[in-house]
C-alpha cells in the first residue's frame, strides 16, 4: 500500500488521456484504499475546461476533494514559478509529475521542471508518456535530456500495453509451468504471429496519425513489447532489474528481415491531408538472434480499418513427424497457443483429439480459458499508476530499452516507399496474405 505521502501533479490534465483514463483510474484505485498516502492532485494545462470540472464531479468524492488546477504553459518558465510555490506546501513529500502532454512539449516541460526541482529536496517521480521520441536520434536526446535533471530511477517511459493482465499472464504462465516453458525454444516452435488489428481508421487523430504511422505508433512500442514478453529469457530474479535486463537483452538481439507497409483507402479524407506515405498498415518477418530462438520466424502486422479488432500472440509448433491417427480433415495440424487480449483477454491452446467416432480419427480441438478470478483492476492504467506510486519499474520502459525498440525500427522510419493501398474493412489485405503464404504458412486469425 502506498501510505507515504505524496501529491501527484498532471501536466495536461484536461486532456484526452487524463479525462478518459488518468482521472478514472485514480478514482477507482483511490476507492478501493489503494492510495492512502495521496495529499493532493494538480491538473495543469493553460485553460481550465469546463468538461475537466465535471470529471472532477463524478470522481469518488474522497479524491474529488484533492483535486486542483494550475494554469500552466509548458513552455513558459514564470508558470514554474507559480508550480513552485504549490510544491512550497508539500514538505517532505514525494512528487510524481505525469507529463501527459503532446510530445512536442517534453523536451520544455523536462527542462524547466528539472531547473525548478534544482531548488527542491522532495523524493520525485517522472512519468513520460508515449511516444518517448520520434526516432532513435530524439528518443536518445530525450534520454540525455533528462539523465541531465533525474536518475533512472526516478523515471516511469510508459507503454500502457504493459499494464494489460494478458501481457503479464505471458510471464506467469511461461515461467511458472513446466510444461510450457520445455517446449518455448526453436526446437518445438515452427513460428509466431503477433498481430494487432483494429476496426476503426485514423478519425478524429488524422493530424497526429500521418506524422506517426504505424511503424511508431504500434510496431516501435505495443508490437516489441508483446514480442520481448514472449522472447525474453527467464530472469534470474523476479525483481525489475532482472525483468528489464532480460527484455533488454532480447530487444538487442531482434532484427527485422522484411516489412511491407500498406495504407486504406479513404486515409487521405480521414486524416484530412492531401499528400502522404504514412503507413495505416504493416506487416514483418522478425528475427531473434540467440540459441531459443535462431531461425524462428515471429511473423508480426497491426492495422487500421480493418474487418474486426483482434490482438493476440499465436506460437505455431512444429508438424508431428508421423500421424498414428488418420486426420478428419487431412491436413496436417501444428498445434497452437495463442494469448488474445482483445476483444477478450484469454488463453487458447488447439491440439488434435480423437472423437468419439470407434475408429483411429484425430480432429482439432480447442481449449480456451478465461479468468477465474474476478479482475481487481479494469484499466491498464490503474495497474501502471499503482506500480508508479509503489515505485515498481518492471512495468515501464528502462532507458536503454527505449533505445533498443527505436533501433529495430529505425531503418523503416520515413522511409520513401508508397505504401500499397487496401480496402477498408477486408480481414487482412491481400499483400499480407501472400507474405505469408510466401512463406508457406498462413495468418491464424
Ligand atoms: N489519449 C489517449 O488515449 C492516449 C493514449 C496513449 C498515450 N497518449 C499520450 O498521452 C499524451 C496526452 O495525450 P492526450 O490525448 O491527452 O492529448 P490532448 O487531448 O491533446 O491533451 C493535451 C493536454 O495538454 C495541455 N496542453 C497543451 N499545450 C500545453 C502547454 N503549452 N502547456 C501546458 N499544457 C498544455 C492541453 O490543455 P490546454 O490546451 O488547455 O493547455 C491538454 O490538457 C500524449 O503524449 C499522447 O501521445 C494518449
Amino acid at each position: 500500500m502506498a501510505d507515504k505521502p505524496f501529491s501527484l501533479f498532471i501536466f495536461g490534465g484536461t486532456g484526452d488521456l487524463a479525462k478518459k483514463k488518468l482521472f478514472p483510474s485514480l478514482s477507482r484505485l483511490y476507492q478501493k484504499g489503494y492510495l492512502k498516502g495521496l495529499d493532493r492532485v494538480y491538473s495543469l494545462a493553460r485553460s481550465k475546461k469546463e468538461d475537466w470540472e465535471q470529471v472532477v464531479c463524478q470522481l469518488d468524492a474522497g479524491l474529488g476533494k484533492l483535486c486542483n488546477f494550475i494554469p500552466f504553459d509548458a513552455k513558459d518558465w514564470s508558470s514554474y514559478v507559480e508550480l513552485g510555490k504549490a510544491i512550497e506546501k508539500l514538505k517532505g513529500q514525494e512528487l510524481i509529475f505525469f507529463l501527459s502532454l503532446s510530445p512536442y512539449l517534453f523536451e520544455d516541460a523536462i527542462r524547466n521542471l528539472g531547473r525548478l526541482l534544482r531548488d527542491y529536496t522532495n523524493p520525485r517521480k517522472i512519468v513520460v508518456e508515449k511516444p518517448f521520441g520520434f526516432d532513435l536520434k530524439s528518443a536518445k536526446k530525450l534520454n540525455d535530456l533528462l539523465y541531465r535533471y533525474f536518475i533512472e530511477e526516478e523515471i516511469y517511459r510508459i507503454d500502457h500495453f504493459l499494464g494489460k493482465d494478458t501481457v503479464q499472464n505471458i510471464f506467469s504462465l511461461r515461467f511458472s509451468n513446466a510444461i510450457f516453458e520445455g517446449i518455448w525454444n526453436r526446437n518445438f516452435i515452427d513460428h509466431v504471429q503477433i498481430v494487432a488489428l483494429e476496426k476503426i481508421g485514423v478519425e478524429g487523430r488524422g493530424e497526429f496519425y500521418d506524422k506517426v504511422g504505424a511503424v511508431r505508433d504500434m510496431l516501435q512500442n505495443h508490437m516489441l513489447q508483446m514480442l520481448a514478453f514472449t522472447a525474453m529469457e527467464p530472469p534470474a530474479q523476479m525483481s525489475e532489474k532482472f525483468i528489464r535486463d532480460e527484455k533488454v537483452k532480447v530487444l538487442k538481439n531482434t532484427h527485422v528481415q522484411k516489412l511491407i507497409r500498406g495504407r486504406y483507402e479513404g486515409y487521405l479524407q480521414d486524416a484530412g491531408v492531401e499528400r502522404s506515405r504514412t503507413e495505416t498498415f504493416l506487416c514483418a518477418k522478425v528475427f531473434v538472434e540467440n540459441f531459443r530462438w535462431h531461425g524462428v520466424p515471429f511473423y508480426l502486422m497491426t492495422g487500421k480499418a480493418l474487418a474486426e479488432k483482434l490482438t493476440q500472440i499465436t506460437l505455431v509448433f512444429k508438424e508431428m513427424p508421423q500421424s498414428f491417427t488418420r486426420l478428419l480433415d487431412c491436413k496436417p495440424y501444428q498445434n497452437r497457443i495463442s494469448f488474445q487480449m482483445a476483444p477478450e483477454s484469454k488463453l487458447r491452446i488447439a491440439f488434435e483429439l480423437r472423437p468419439p467416432t470407434g475408429r483411429f480419427l484425430a480432429c482439432p480441438v480447442e481449449t480456451s480459458m478465461e479468468y477465474l478470478f474476478p479482475t481487481e483492476f479494469e484499466e491498464a492504467y490503474e495497474v501502471l499508476l499503482l506500480d508508479l506510486v509503489e515505485g515498481d519499474q518492471s512495468l515501464f520502459i528502462r532507458g536503454d530499452e527505449i533505445e533498443a525498440l527505436w533501433e529495430i525500427v529505425q531503418p523503416y522510419i520515413d522511409v520513401s516507399d508508397e505504401p500499397f493501398i487496401y480496402q477498408k474493412g477486408v480481414k487482412v489485405p491481400p499483400p499480407a496474405v501472400d507474405f505469408l503464404e510466401r512463406e508457406g504458412r498462413s495468418w491464424v486469425l
